[in-house]
């Protein structure tokens, strides 16, 4: 079959007259992507995209977002297909293998996750070197690091078992970590995982147990995190992955990468968004309110953002916060809070928001974190564990990345470049002869 002609873009320096032809690289969906890897070496400069807006770092198999279409897909299944038919242990097969698993292999991989959710009982004497107050997501992403100090038999990234067990122990663990530091703000026991629960299930019950009764998962409030889990697992190069990969590529141990991503997620910008808006939708306190929130929104010089609304990709609303909104309504109904204050009001907000020009012009649409904290606070979580929450559905996305960028041949160390204005070259001043 005959060879594709290599595609290429011609960019010319007109002052210097030079030129350089820039080779084109095709995905399977969505732009092309223009390699830029002569750019220096052939025209003397870089180029310059602060927040990399529209830079492809990567290429990558896992997850495709269509902005201006609403499009989210992981593994080429829509968002909306897995939301309804799959389960979150059967998303994250197929995010980190790339394929839906058999029935076999769902129950292989299942029972892995589950027999590796107890975390070494060293490890839970850490969280006594925690002030009561410390912000879950802090002692999270603590905890996650000093993993490493644990697993020093399965720490080679370029042993394909070792990177396999890794997987499984921090997709297991991190629920346990993530309830073990909720009990220990609250001054409880720390409660252990259990094998006859699933995962959804087994969250619940580690934070919501006591010892000193019996605990009865609500398959309602299971089924609406299993489901929030899948919307959160993975959304390509987002802030926290793009941290994960970079950490990782300097050949960092798997946990310091995964435990920089926790990190980078608790930002409000980012995962941090879904405490922010119900802290916003508490603030705003009733409708009448709305139209002062949404002046400050539009007044650069308040700093204030409208959290939950606006996206760097989605230009059009976003699936996952589309899914959530319905699921909101049935989790409500379901659980007898359809007059559930802060839901009413959030519909309300939306619903002006999108018919305000500021926003409307500039696409801010709901984003996954609008909708996310109503149905959490409706199934009890405390809103300072909503972004470990995030944190627990994202941890397969980002050991998704890292195991694809590790398993590439041609990896390199992340190494961005700049554009400097700063001082130009000048000599020392002795102390005497200054100002
Ligand atoms: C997540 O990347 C991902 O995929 C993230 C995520 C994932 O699954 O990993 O989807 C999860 O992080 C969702 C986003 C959660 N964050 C929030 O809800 C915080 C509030 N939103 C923003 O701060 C903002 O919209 C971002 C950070 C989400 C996107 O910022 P961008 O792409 O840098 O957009 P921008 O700051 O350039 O804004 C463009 C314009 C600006 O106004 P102008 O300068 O054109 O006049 O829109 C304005 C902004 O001031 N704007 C907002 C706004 N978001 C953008 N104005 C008021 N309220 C907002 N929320």
């Amino acid at each position: 079959m005959e060879e594709k002609a290599q595609q290429t873009f011609e960019l010319t320096d007109p002052v210097r007259g030079r030129s350089a032809q820039l080779p084109v690289r095709n995905g399977t969906i969505g732009p092309a992507a223009l390699d830029i890897a002569a750019i220096h070496k052939e025209l003397d400069v870089f180029t310059y995209d602060p927040g990399f807006g529209m830079t492809a770092a990567t290429e990558s198999r896992i997850t495709y977002i269509d902005g201006d279409a609403g499009v989210l897909l992981y593994r080429g299944y829509p968002i909306e297909q897995l939301a309804q038919k799959s389960s979150f242990m059967e998303v994250a097969y197929l995010l980190l293998l790339g394929e839906l698993p058999t029935a076999k292999q769902l129950t292989e991989f299942t029972g892995n996750i589950r027999y590796h959710t107890m975390i070494n009982e060293s490890l839970l004497r850490f969280f006594n070197g925690f002030h009561h107050n410390a912000h879950p997501m802090a002692m999270v992403s603590a905890v996650v690091a000093s993993m490493s100090a644990f697993y020093h038999d399965t720490m080679d990234i370029h042993n394909p078992r070792h990177r396999e067990i890794f997987s499984h122990r921090i997709i297991a663990k991190l629920p346990t970590i993530a309830a073990a530091a909720h009990k220990h703000s609250l001054g409880q026991p720390f409660i252990y995982p259990r094998n006859d629960l699933d995962y959804a299930g087994n969250v619940l019950n580690m934070v919501f147990a006591v010892p000193c009764e019996p605990y009865q998962v609500d398959p309602i409030a299971s089924q609406a995190l299993d489901l929030l889990f899948v919307l959160h697992a993975d959304h390509e190069q987002n802030a926290s992955t793009s941290t994960v990969r970079l950490a990782g590529s300097t050949g960092a141990n798997p946990y310091a990468a995964i435990s920089a991503g926790v990190s980078a997620l608790w930002g409000p910008a980012h995962g941090g968004a879904n405490e922010a808006v119900l802290a916003l939708l508490e603030q705003i306190g009733s409708v009448d309110n709305i139209p002062k929130y949404l002046a400050m929104a539009k007044d650069k010089a308040s700093h204030f953002r409208l959290m939950g609304f606006g996206h760097r990709v989605y230009k059009n609303f976003d699936p996952r916060a589309t899914i959530i909104r319905a699921m909101c309504h049935k989790v409500l109904e379901r659980l007898g809070r359809t007059d559930n204050p802060l839901f009413e009001l959030a519909l309300r907000l939306e619903e002006i928001v999108l018919k305000d020009e500021y926003f409307v012009s500039r696409k801010l649409y709901p984003n996954v974190d609008f909708y996310s904290g109503v149905i959490y606070s409706a199934i009890g979580i405390p809103r300072s564990m909503f972004t470990v929450m995030f944190a627990i559905a994202r941890t397969v996305g980002w050991v998704a990345h890292w195991l694809e960028m590790i398993s590439d041949p041609g990896m390199r160390i992340g190494r961005p470049r700049q554009l400097y204005t700063g001082a130009t070259r000048r000599d020392y001043v002795d102390v005497k002869k200054r100002g």
